[in-house]
């Protein structure tokens, strides 16, 4: 029996704003954590769907980047202080949940590792369903990017932490981001082409590799417009073309912007789901407290608001990070921390994805693995007023010296 969609909407509306209140709770308790020190907003470029999303900036002490920016600009080319950033993806199941959500975790890492915490308002199901969110967090990413500068971030110095929900983007915007870096590179260096030409007015031949779309500088490939075809199907290897273009006889003028430009160092994942392909059914098998699962009712809304259609690719790579192919994954962060919870019916995925990526044999990434005992998912967000969750001070605190190490 498949149910009308404006059921699902409803329920998620309905639990947004029982979360909401939950998580009033949870931010009631001391020490209080911080609100955003500013919010940024942008308008979507990779989702064949249009619209914004919003980014809240939490800012450690020192940063005055928002206070004055006009005074900023004017001023000269002093030395200034680059703040590495982690960009961060709340948890809610790809339906539920707000930025503000990980304030704790904010606070956590503006104090330990002097970073600019960057926590991202991604579209969610069941409006925007699967791979909206993907998108939306490889927009984020190309933001800063572009405004690293105005906003003194050091993109060569950024990390990734995520929720949940978020956790699984902790390796899917990743590994969209490479894709779109890699038409941008090449739609940059088409442009850097064609202006060659009109200055020389000569033409060469030349075969170029690799497919390019032919619009330029700050945009990404072309919207898709139809995603099952385009994102959710990623090409392994971009598909050679014999066409040819124009090229200048001195290849060292031409600018290319490496897909290298943004350096994500690492992502520090709190017990993401890495792999759809299992039914709830079985990873509630593997779970060792069965009392502690996280209601059907809430997983069947995830799964009915995001997984959609429901002939979708479970195996798909934006969704599936672990049904990734070698070659896909190699291009993840070197450095992996994973936060999974005891009673958690995802450890057992998250274990052998951990095992994939480094292991014997494995990808040989630097992988930090800890399973933190005797807690169910989504254990540090109890919306208890009275204290702060037990634990948090210890695994965020250990998260944030794997932090402050990889961003070193
Ligand atoms: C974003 O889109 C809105 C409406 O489409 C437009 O008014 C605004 O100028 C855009 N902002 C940027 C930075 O492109
Ligand atoms: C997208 O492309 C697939 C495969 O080519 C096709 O089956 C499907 O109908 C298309 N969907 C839309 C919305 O155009």
């Amino acid at each position: 029996m498949t149910r009308p969609r404006w059921i699902l909407h409803l329920q998620a509306s309905f639990f947004r704003s029982l979360m909401s209140i939950g998580m009033f709770l949870h931010r009631r308790a001391s020490p209080s954590p911080p609100s955003p020190t500013f919010t940024r907003s942008l308008n979507t470029t990779v989702s064949p769907h249009p619209g914004r999303v919003k980014l809240h900036f939490y800012a450690p002490k020192g940063y005055d980047a928002h206070i004055k920016p006009h005074q900023r600009r004017r001023r000269s080319v002093v030395k200034r202080h680059l703040y590495p950033v982690v960009v961060n993806f709340h948890g809610g199941g790809f339906t539920l949940g707000h930025p503000t959500d990980d304030a704790r975790w904010a606070a956590y890492v503006m104090s330990r590792v002097g970073a600019v915490v960057v926590s991202v308002d991604y579209r969610l199901a069941p409006k925007c369903p699967f791979p909206t969110a993907v998108e939306d967090g490889v927009d984020a990413m190309l933001w800063l990017a572009d405004h690293a500068t105005e906003l003194d971030l050091d993109i060569d110095r950024m990390a990734i932490s995520g929720f949940s929900s978020g956790g699984n983007m902790c390796f899917t915007v990743p590994l969209m981001l490479q894709e779109c870096l890699l038409y941008r590179a090449v739609s940059r260096r088409t442009a850097a082409l064609s202006t060659l030409e009109l200055e020389n007015g000569e033409n060469v031949k030349v075969v170029d590799t690799i497919d390019a779309p032919t619009d330029t500088e700050n945009s990404i490939v072309d919207p898709p417009t139809n995603t099952t075809t385009s994102m959710l199907n990623p090409p392994t290897n971009p598909s050679p073309s014999t066409s040819t273009s124009s090229i200048a006889k001195d290849p060292t003028k031409i600018i290319i912007t490496s897909p290298l430009e943004l350096n994500i160092r690492g992502v520090v994942a709190f017990y993401p789901p890495v792999d759809y392909t299992q039914s709830r059914a079985a990873r509630r098998a593997t779970c060792i407290r069965h009392d502690q699962h996280l209601p059907a009712l809430f997983t069947n809304l995830f799964d009915r608001s995001y997984l959609y259609p429901p002939t979708l690719n479970k195996a798909n790579a934006y969704l599936s990070p672990a049904r990734a192919s070698d070659d896909m994954l190699a291009a993840l962060p070197e450095e992996i921390v994973i936060v999974a919870a005891e009673w958690d019916m995802l450890v057992k995925e998250t274990e052998k994805f951990r095992d994939r990526l480094a292991g014997e044999g494995g990808l040989g990434k630097k992988v930090k693995y800890w399973c933190v005992p005797g807690v169910p998912h989504a254990w540090d967000k109890a919306p208890n007023p009275f204290r702060e969750t037990p634990g948090l001070a210890e695994w965020y605190g250990r998260s944030c010296d794997e932090l402050k190490r990889i961003l070193e």
